[in-house]
């Protein structure tokens, strides 16, 4: 079947209409999956076993979050959401790689992923991280292969902060040598807006400069993307059972968790007021994450 296009930014439904939210959510998932199915190697490819371990992980239900924040960025700033493809790719491959590395023994540990065994169960743990590490080198080349190629440089560059000792990485070291018995919400957020929310700052600040555009627009995106993220990490530490070592609730009870959040969406909400109509995408995507507050 052939893929959904994603809505045009000036659908004729109302923006404020939830279908219309719903509409961009689903083309956005459609759009995202047919493009990885196809910038991916061949599962019957050679190296056979890390390229079977790379699709399993990719294809395996994920709500592909991350590009649709980089293609309502895109529409915010007046463009078609198609533009912020090759950024909206490469924060999904970069997150998707974060979760096969996150679920190894040495670090959460989790034998399952969105249902199904996770990547170092299903294909051990060598395969595991050759296809994370290959997913990575492939969330570069898409930010590189940007037709605008000074745009290309500075999303990659983005790309390599995002994920660096600065970013991800920095935040699962910090996460796996944090200690809840001396901590505060400082700290906490501290590490959940670098293994976290650093990755949506990307996607919606990528999302824009993907639309070309510069200065405060993309500063405003960057910021929307890093409350929305914090917003969202927050939610997943309520949502989860058995909370990793760096959790909300060593530092905040639940009801207090629950304020924070909406404090967080409301300034999520307020960095894209730049915007006007045109940020309905990420404004209705940030409302969205408050009906996940459990
Ligand atoms: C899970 O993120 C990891 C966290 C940052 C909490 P998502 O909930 O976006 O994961 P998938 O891709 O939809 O499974
Ligand atoms: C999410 O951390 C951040 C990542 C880089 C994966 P979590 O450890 O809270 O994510 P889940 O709960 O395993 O999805
Ligand atoms: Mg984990
Ligand atoms: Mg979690």
């Amino acid at each position: 079947m052939k893929p959904r296009p994603l809505p045009p930014p000036t659908s004729t439904r109302s923006h404020t209409d939830p279908a219309a939210l719903d509409d961009f959510v689903a083309a956005s998932r459609a759009r995202v999956d047919a493009v990885l199915d196809e910038c991916l190697p061949a599962a019957t490819e050679h190296p056979v076993e890390p390229h079977r371990a790379l699709r399993y992980a990719v294809f395996s239900g994920g709500k592909r979050l991350r590009p649709t924040v980089a293609f309502g960025a895109a529409v915010a700033g007046g463009a078609d959401p198609e533009e912020a493809m090759p950024v909206a790719i490469a924060a999904e491959l970069v997150h998707t790689c974060s979760l096969v590395l996150d679920d190894l023994p040495a670090q959460d540990d989790n034998a399952m992923r969105r249902g199904q065994p996770a990547a170092h169960i299903a294909f051990g743990g060598a395969t595991a991280i050759l296809a994370g590490s290959a997913l990575l080198a492939e969330g570069f080349a898409q930010c590189v292969g940007l037709p605008d190629p000074s745009a290309g440089v500075t999303a990659a560059t983005g790309l390599t902060e995002t994920i660096g000792y600065r970013g991800l990485i920095g935040g699962q070291i910090d996460d796996l040598a944090f200690d809840p018995s001396e901590t505060n919400l400082e700290e906490v957020s501290q590490i959940h807006l670098r293994k976290t929310a650093a990755l949506f700052r990307f996607s919606a600040w990528g999302g824009g400069v993907a639309a070309g555009l510069s200065g405060d627009h993309l500063d405003s995106l960057g910021a929307f993307g890093s409350a929305y993220g914090l917003a969202f990490q927050v939610v997943d530490d309520l949502l989860d059972e058995d909370p990793g070592q760096c959790s909300i609730l060593h530092v905040l009870s639940r009801g207090e968790a629950r304020r924070h959040i909406r404090g967080l969406l409301d300034q999520a909400e307020r960095e894209i007021e730049v915007f006007g109509p045109d940020g309905w995408v990420l404004a209705g995507l940030a409302r969205r994450v408050e009906g996940l507050i459990p």
